[in-house]
């Protein structure tokens, strides 16, 4: 499938039905509350991809940043726009922002498993920085830490 080239936009709560209709189709989906309580917190930061022709969503990410650190908590695309370069276009306007807010290096983890996200990540320049035995439940699963220096 060819690339798209999405609009960036920060992510608001007017957006969160859209953006919990995407979550359902991944696991571990947060709830509502969980995400307006998140858009509430200080050195948080949230993004979303839209289709420029029809503005529907098409992905979105979220983390936090704590001095010069940053953690990534969440990255999901539509199941139905994936291999596009939405993830990519989502998380290098991540990096960009953070480095130019003074941010050093962006965490995250993921699941062992996930092969399409640890393909993604360590194209993006990310390396495995350590191993969480048992971090994720429904299903167990341990947890690779990757990092990169922005
Ligand atoms: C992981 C995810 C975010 C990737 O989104 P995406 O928009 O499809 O990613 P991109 O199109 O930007 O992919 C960039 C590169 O990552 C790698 N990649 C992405 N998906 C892949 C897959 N399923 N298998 C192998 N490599 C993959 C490829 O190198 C790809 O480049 P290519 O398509 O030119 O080969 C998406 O599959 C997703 O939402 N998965 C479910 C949620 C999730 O796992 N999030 C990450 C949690 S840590």
């Amino acid at each position: 499938m060819s690339t798209v080239d999405p609009t960036i936009e920060p992510l608001r709560e007017g957006d969160l039905s859209e953006v919990l209709q995407l979550e359902a189709e991944n696991p571990s989906p947060w709830s509502r509350a969980l995400w307006v309580d998140e858009l509430r917190q200080p050195g948080g930061w949230q993004w979303q991809a839209r289709d420029r022709g029809t503005g529907d969503l098409l992905g979105f990410l979220c983390g936090r940043t704590v001095g010069s650190e940053a953690e990534l908590f969440k990255l999901a695309v539509a199941a139905s726009g994936r291999r596009r370069g939405i993830a990519t276009a989502l998380l290098a306007h991540a990096c960009r922002m953070l480095r130019n807010g003074g941010v050093a290096v962006l965490y995250l983890e993921l699941r062992c498993s996930n092969e399409a996200a640890m393909a993604l990540y360590t194209r993006m320049g990310f390396s495995i920085s350590g191993v969480r035995k048992g971090y994720y439940t429904d299903p167990g699963e341990d947890a690779l830490v990757m990092m990169k220096r922005l």
